[in-house]
């Protein structure tokens, strides 16, 4: 037993950068003036930015100082061996194939493998991951398993894929599926955790179908922290061996270094085989980059291979998940509803069950953000039909749930920052009666979130 409760920030801080505060009149005339879509926010209008924990992060002082050995050789940089070899020791992976972020990498796999008609399971896509097999007129397919769809039940790994509904899926439909895809840690289902016995379960199938098995592994290493503290016989493990072990299950992965590589900026899409491998870079020199950079600059590219090495350190790791947890503690006990249990890097409130008179088509997540940006200016993101619930023929219906994230930068907040946001949900949370829905004024036909307008119903 350790002789302390209190679990630290695991570093101390050796540069800051000024917050501004602004007045609600001013709040609600920048809110105005961004069509009431906070991605249209000038973020020094924003206090505390709980967007995104993708590429928002805080560098270490060691990844600033790889920055200056950063080799900027169009062709064979050091740093790209560099960036090789940490996600091969890492990965196991044969071949790794720098990207500007994570969305390249999908793009680039999904163009290469997928046919119109081809269905691609999944845990549940990101948007951008489900939009990049749509544009292909494929098929992006849920399968996580049924706790994962239900925000209030506690299930230690609701990130699962449902076994069984993909053995159905290959059994019946297999000539259909060109790989089967797990997103680890599940973002788009509450930023749950996906268990080795799993994984494993999905190795098997994938072996008796004859299916490449490919993680989306943004998280990867809050995925390998949950294992180890909530999996049987995997408390001993250290976080990189799981990881390891996670990774020698497929057969390739897609990454996107703004999350796990502890980076601002970059990604990679690695495999096994051969043949893919080739025409996959072939795609990236045409639209990312020569295969030794990958549209990432040589100083990107050390960033990331330290990164990688920091991100699966224990302190680091054990921090990191407590300070969600801790977030997510605060506003259940104030009995504000979210995705039980906390998400690895986001806390999810179930904006649909908190604002019930708002019915989905009128965005109850939508309010939500807007309330807390006019309130305390956090800013933070609909998870819901916003993202989800426009079709590619231009139908819209419910998504299966409307959730609001609070996702957590990694090293940048403070405890203080985040008793701060716990407040003020939980203000937020008090005046959910004076809440109003929004309708879409204008919006393009994919991915509408990051650009729609919206006017608030009365
Ligand atoms: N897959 C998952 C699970 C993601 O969460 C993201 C990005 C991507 C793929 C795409 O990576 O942004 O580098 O192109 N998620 C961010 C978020 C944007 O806010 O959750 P990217």
């Amino acid at each position: 037993m350790r002789p302390f409760h209190t679990i630290i920030e695991p570093f101390r801080i050796k540069s800051v950068e000024a917050l501004r505060f602004t007045t609600r009149e001013e709040r609600v005339a920048a809110l105005a003036r961004a069509d009431h879509n906070v991605f249209k926010l000038h973020a020094d209008d924003v206090l505390v930015d709980l967007l995104t924990d993708s590429g928002t992060g805080a560098m270490s002082s060691a990844q600033w100082g790889a920055l200056m050995q950063g080799d900027e050789s169009y062709a064979g940089s050091r740093s790209f061996y560099r960036f090789e070899s940490a996600v091969r020791d890492l990965t196991g992976f044969k071949h790794i194939i720098p990207t500007h972020q994570g969305r390249a990498a999908e793009r680039i796999l999904f163009h290469t493998i997928l046919h119109p008609g081809h269905i691609v399971p999944n845990n549940n896509h990101f948007d951008t991951t489900r939009a990049n097999v749509e544009v292909e007129d494929a098929e992006a397919r849920d399968l996580v398993i049924d706790e994962g769809r239900h925000p209030a039940v506690v299930h230690p790994f609701k990130g699962n894929i449902d076994l069984a509904a993909l053995e159905a899926l290959l059994d019946r439909e297999g000539d259909r599926v060109p790989l089967v895809m797990v997103t680890i840690t599940n973002n788009s289902g509450g930023g749950q955790p996906v268990s080795l016995a799993n994984l494993c379960g999905v190795r098997a199938l994938c072996d008796r179908y004859r299916k490449p098995f490919f993680l989306d592994a943004c998280r990867f290493a809050e995925n390998a922290w949950f294992v180890k503290e909530r999996e049987e016989g995997q408390s001993g493990r250290t976080p990189r061996d799981i990881a390891r072990e996670i990774f020698g299950l497929a057969d390739g992965c897609t990454m996107s270094a703004k999350k796990d590589g502890l980076a601002n900026i970059g990604g990679f899409l690695a495999m096994n085989s051969d043949a893919w491998a080739e025409q996959c870079r072939n795609l990236l020199i045409l639209t990312e980059g020569f295969p030794t950079y990958g549209g990432l600059a040589g100083y990107d590219l050390e960033a990331i291979a330290r990164g990688l090495e920091e991100v699966v350190e224990e302190p680091y790791l054990r921090y990191r998940i407590r300070s969600t947890e801790y977030l997510a503690d605060k506003i259940l006990n104030a009995g504000v509803p979210i995705v039980r249990p906390a998400g690895g890097h986001a806390v999810y409130i179930d904006a649909r069950s908190l604002l019930p008179h708002i019915p989905p088509l009128q965005y109850p997540g939508i309010a939500l953000v807007n309330a807390l940006y006019t309130e305390a200016g956090v800013r933070c993101v609909e998870i819901g039909t916003v993202m989800f619930g426009l079709h590619a023929d231009g139908t819209e219906t419910a998504a299966a749930l409307d959730l609001v994230r609070l996702a957590i930068p990694r090293r940048v907040y403070t405890q203080s920052h985040i008793d701060f946001v716990a407040e003020a949900v939980i203000h937020v949370a008090g005046m959910r009666d004076q809440l109003r829905g929004y309708r879409i004024t204008a919006a393009p036909g994919a991915l509408r979130h990051f650009t729609a307008a919206f006017a608030p119903l009365r």
